[in-house]
């Protein structure tokens, strides 16, 4: 059976932290993973999470299984911070929510679903670049996957009349990745007045639209990040949303996310659930229980859920402060080079325009870990690192 199997490459992301869990270098850093780490370099145990651990263990609930979608609370809350509390897609029960193994999870969930229920001829569309694993994941759920347009070096920022022509091009019916706010892997993201043209493209050619949502909260705050998605809600028409705590709660290891769907009615989004649910149940049965809870008791509780804004922001701007400091110390060291682009990504990332050579230079020789593609996780930079890494890139450019 296994004589024939082929090694497979390493993942382009999670293999970086094996690369750099395995160096020994006491001096390295890991600029690969989307991880925030605070100042100290280590990643926080937010205080809103050790509150609402400390409220659960008072409680000593024994450890039943979930409902396969997931805890009510938990499906509840994400509504409401997805959607809004008053948005008419949850006041009129058009949007199921399942708790889903992280937004990896949530993705799969939605693919898999997709493939069982979309037309046989449709095709999934995703950014080019994407994050490195939706190519896989939708292929892994039998779908063809292709490309849209969508950075452009020469502006760093989004080839916008690409990607509108792709859209205009695309068969009715395609699935369409979209990031929801800051961008992985580029931090370039459409203004307000690109969306609405590519809400109005994607209604009119009946385009199915699936917004991943990873990182609300990190973009310009938790309303702001999830306006995109309520502006896809108004315009009629399907749609999957998928969303993760694991950056904006610190919950990596607990895999929490989830995957929301909106219907044209109750009755349909009634059974588009329960058909959701057969993909939940021969996959993994039901949800873990712990990462739902702490979640879902820190949104349930004024006090902690006004905590847990507080300690986004800060991460919010620290991550701010580091895309600034980066910039001002290239500028000093590497004189020669632009990279104000910088301040203007948003989110953990910075497509840094590194070309693979130089990331494997600055891994070779200086034990810094970053993306192939150039992309560097800014919110693993700190007041006691940066100067190694600038000195690091300057070397290597
Ligand atoms: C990333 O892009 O680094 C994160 O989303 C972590 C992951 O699973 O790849």
């Amino acid at each position: 059976l296994f004589t024939a199997i082929e090694m497979a490459p390493r993942d382009p992301i999670l293999g970086i932290t094996e690369g750099f869990n395995a160096d020994q270098n006491p001096g390295k850093t890991n600029l690969g993973v989307g991880v925030y780490y605070d100042d100290n370099g280590k990643v926080p145990l937010l205080a809103c999470v050790q509150k609402a651990e400390a409220l659960l263990i008072e409680k000593l609930a024994p450890r039943t299984y979930l409902p396969i979608e997931g805890l009510a609370a938990y499906d509840k809350a994400v509504q409401e911070l997805v959607f809004g509390a008053d948005s008419a897609v949850v006041q009129e029960k058009r949007a199921i929510t399942v708790q889903a193994i992280g937004g990896t999870g949530a993705l799969k969930l939605g693919a898999d679903f997709l493939k069982r229920f979309s037309a046989d001829s449709a095709q999934v569309w995703i950014s080019d670049p994407s994050w490195e694993n939706h190519r896989a994941l939708f292929e892994s759920a039998g779908f063809t996957v292709n490309n849209y347009p969508y950075y452009d070096p020469a502006t760093r920022g989004v080839n916008f009349s690409g990607m509108l022509n792709a859209l205009q091009a695309m068969p009715s019916g395609s699935i369409v990745l979209l990031h929801a706010c800051c961008h992985n892997p580029t931090g370039a993201d459409l203004s307000d007045d690109e969306w609405t043209q590519v809400i109005d493209v994607v209604t009119q050619r009946g385009l199915i639209p699936f917004l991943d949502m990873a990182y609300q909260g990190f973009g310009d705050g938790i309303e702001a990040d999830g306006q995109v998605v309520r502006r896809f809600t108004e315009a009629g028409g399907p749609l999957f949303v998928s969303n993760s705590f694991s950056k904006s709660f610190s919950l990596y290891g607990e895999r929490v996310g989830a995957l929301s769907i909106v219907a044209a009615s109750k009755e349909e989004a009634g059974r588009v659930l329960s058909q959701l649910k057969r993909v939940v149940r021969t996959n993994y049965s039901n949800p873990p229980i712990h990462g739902g809870q702490v979640v879902a008791t820190a949104l349930a509780s004024p006090e902690l859920r006004k905590l847990w804004e507080e300690e986004l922001a800060g991460m919010r701007l620290r991550i701010r402060e580091m895309r600034h400091l980066l910039v001002k110390k290239l500028k000093e060291q590497a004189p020669g080079h632009d990279f104000d682009f910088v301040t203007k990504q948003r989110g953990m990332f910075s497509y840094s325009g590194l070309t693979k050579a130089q990331v494997e230079r600055l891994r070779d020789e200086f034990s810094i870990y970053a993306v192939d593609t150039g992309r560097i996780c800014v919110a693993a930079l700190n007041t006691k690192n940066i100067d190694n890494v600038v000195a690091a890139i300057a070397k290597v450019l």
